[in-house]
């Protein structure tokens, strides 16, 4: 049947979707899927029903495509879909919530203060690195692709990233920063058959690993056998994919991981539920690694499509 491939929506990841989206419509039109693309900015999630549409890849990133909303939509009309469901969409778009179900679960993730916009003091915001070192990352706690997030050097930039991540989000997350390796690790299926690709090490220029960084340059190095000693790549995979089940994750996620310098320890960050998909992203990237190509990819994510 008709396949839908959700993609664009009115995130500030809009444009990264559109990138995500035309590469899996191209890929599962190469493999003979009817596929068509949908932009719920521009049209009523409720025509799907209407148009006939079997099946949806939810290929949308950051609130309402990533959060539980569209999903929860998809629920209502009992359209099967990629990826997550809505709990742990939901907990899984917000930072700081995903960090209390994994520190509740013994799972290492960076010290962190909360913030809430209009509720903080000048005072608080500089007391921020008395508690947590710096630098300090601050980052809007619903956002991706790096968008709104300020590594505050000083006491003084403090101010300026807080006022900055509080114009996209009403959290605002201040994280002690890791010094170390900067890895990401894909997790494929869903329960039991879950299971962690390969560890792919970040390089990018000056350990900036930004929006341009991200997406529009070719500066930032991708490890691909990640280089790490064989004992600590097998160790994050484990962390992650435990980390994906007790998020009661579906389909595929990608975590974020740093390792401090020093201790070798893992501290995990965050979890994309809907990872990039874009000829910059890295989930295609470790599954090219393992023998699955992009195309493949594509097929098998939608084959796990649920309700
Ligand atoms: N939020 C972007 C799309 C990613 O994590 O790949
Ligand atoms: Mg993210």
């Amino acid at each position: 049947g008709k396949v839908a491939v959700l993609m664009g929506g009115q995130s500030a990841e809009r444009e990264v979707s559109l990138m995500s989206g035309a590469g899996v419509l191209k890929a599962l039109q190469s493999k003979g899927v009817d596929a068509h693309a949908f932009d719920p900015a521009e049209r009523d999630l409720v025509e799907l029903k209407r148009k006939g549409f079997k099946r949806c890849f939810i290929a949308l990133h950051g609130r309402f495509g990533e959060d539980g909303t569209v999903q929860g939509a998809l629920e209502l009309l009992g359209i099967p879909y990629t990826g997550s469901g809505v709990m742990a969409s939901a907990i899984a778009i917000d930072k700081t919530m995903t960090k209390r179900v994994w520190v509740a679960e013994g799972i290492p993730t960076p010290k962190y203060q909360l913030l809430r916009r209009g509720l903080f003091t000048r005072e608080q915001v500089i007391q921020v690195p008395d508690e947590l070192g710096l630098p300090v990352i601050v980052k809007p706690a619903r956002e991706g692709s790096s968008i709104g997030v300020t590594k505050a050097q000083g006491y003084s930039e403090m101010q300026d990233a807080v006022t900055k991540a509080a114009e996209l989000d009403a959290d605002i997350l201040c994280e002690q920063f890791v010094s170390g390796d900067e890895v990401t690790c894909p997790v494929l299926g869903t329960g039991d058959t879950a299971r962690a690709l390969p560890v792919i090490r970040i390089v990018a220029p000056e350990g900036n690993y930004d929006y341009q960084n991200k997406y529009f340059t070719d500066d930032t190095k991708y490890l691909v056998p990640c280089g790490l000693p064989e004992g600590e790549e097998a160790a994050i995979q484990e962390i992650v994919l435990k980390a994906y089940k007790v998020l009661g994750c579906r389909g595929w996620g990608r975590i974020d991981v740093m390792i401090d310098g020093k201790t070798r320890k893992p501290y995990l960050l965050e979890i994309n539920t809907s990872p990039g998909m874009t000829g910059h992203s890295l989930v295609p990237m470790s599954a090219r690694a393992a023998g699955i190509s992009y195309e493949d990819l594509c097929l098998m994510l939608l084959a796990d499509a649920a309700l």
